[in-house]
């Protein structure tokens, strides 16, 4: 749908928020941290702002955040897990201020980690650049997945299908949902003052997923490693505004 102005002054705060959650929490990310820290670190930055969780209880979500690491592909359950040199960790956090929502996610590196690691990170991040550059007024929803599934099959990666991006505003999750593929259809013509979670994740190996005992955590299928890159953009007469930057 489309937002009025003074509803995008409260999800660009919204998403000012979610940007400053995960630079306090890349800041926080070395080996020897438990991921439950991270959610902790989160917590504070949403009581300092004075806002609130969209994680916490969504669908009975236990936490704050999600901390994915490795062949972990979302909704990895903060916990006592500590991090280890050479890990990769996805972490995807939102925040509601006013009544509006942000949503974004990164793959930060713990300590040195290896070259494949690094590029599985890089390609990712740009697949969401390639997504966020199709967010322009007369153009189609569904080009954002087929710019981003371009960048992961190019790089031989496995472009996860099973889960995806979405509109966003007064929930976290609003119709329509964002493939990060050809679904093949263009889906609705954008406009300016719409916003979108646009989250491509990809895998080294397969794109099958499994969903783990907790049934929130999901894995590769081949336990390859999984990055997740996400952020709030909005189409704009200017072109695409990216709130969680
Ligand atoms: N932020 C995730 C998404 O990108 C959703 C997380 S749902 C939760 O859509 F329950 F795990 F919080
Ligand atoms: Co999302």
């Amino acid at each position: 749908m489309i937002r009025r102005k003074d509803e995008l002054d409260k999800m660009r705060k919204a998403g000012r928020v979610v940007a400053e959650i995960l630079h306090e929490i890349e800041v926080h990310v070395k080996p020897g941290v438990t991921t439950a820290f991270l959610d902790k670190v989160a917590r504070d930055v949403l009581d300092r702002r004075g806002a609130r969780s969209n994680f916490l209880g969504y669908r009975g979500y236990p936490a704050t955040i999600c901390t994915s690491p490795n062949d972990v592909i979302v909704h990895g359950i903060p916990g006592s897990y500590i991090l280890q040199e050479g890990d990769i960790i996805s972490v995807d956090c939102g925040a509601i201020v006013e009544g509006y929502h942000g949503d974004a996610a990164r793959t930060f590196p713990v300590g040195e980690v290896s070259a494949e690691s690094m590029r599985l990170m890089e390609v990712t991040r740009e697949a969401l650049e390639a997504g966020k550059s199709q967010l322009h007024p007369a153009k189609h929803l569904n080009e954002v997945g087929r710019a981003v599934e371009r960048v992961g099959k190019r790089a031989g990666y496995g472009v996860v299908k099973q889960y995806v991006g979405h509109a966003i505003g007064t929930a976290m999750h609003e119709e329509p949902q964002v493939p990060n593929y050809w679904p093949g259809k263009p889906g609705i013509k954008l406009a300016s003052g719409m916003v979108f979670a646009v989250e491509p994740m990809f895998n080294i190996g397969s794109s099958d997923t499994v969903q783990l005992d907790d049934g929130w955590t999901v894995v590769t299928k081949d336990g390859s490693m999984s990055a997740h890159f996400e952020d709030t953009i909005a189409v704009t007469e200017h072109g695409p505004e990216v709130f969680t930057a």
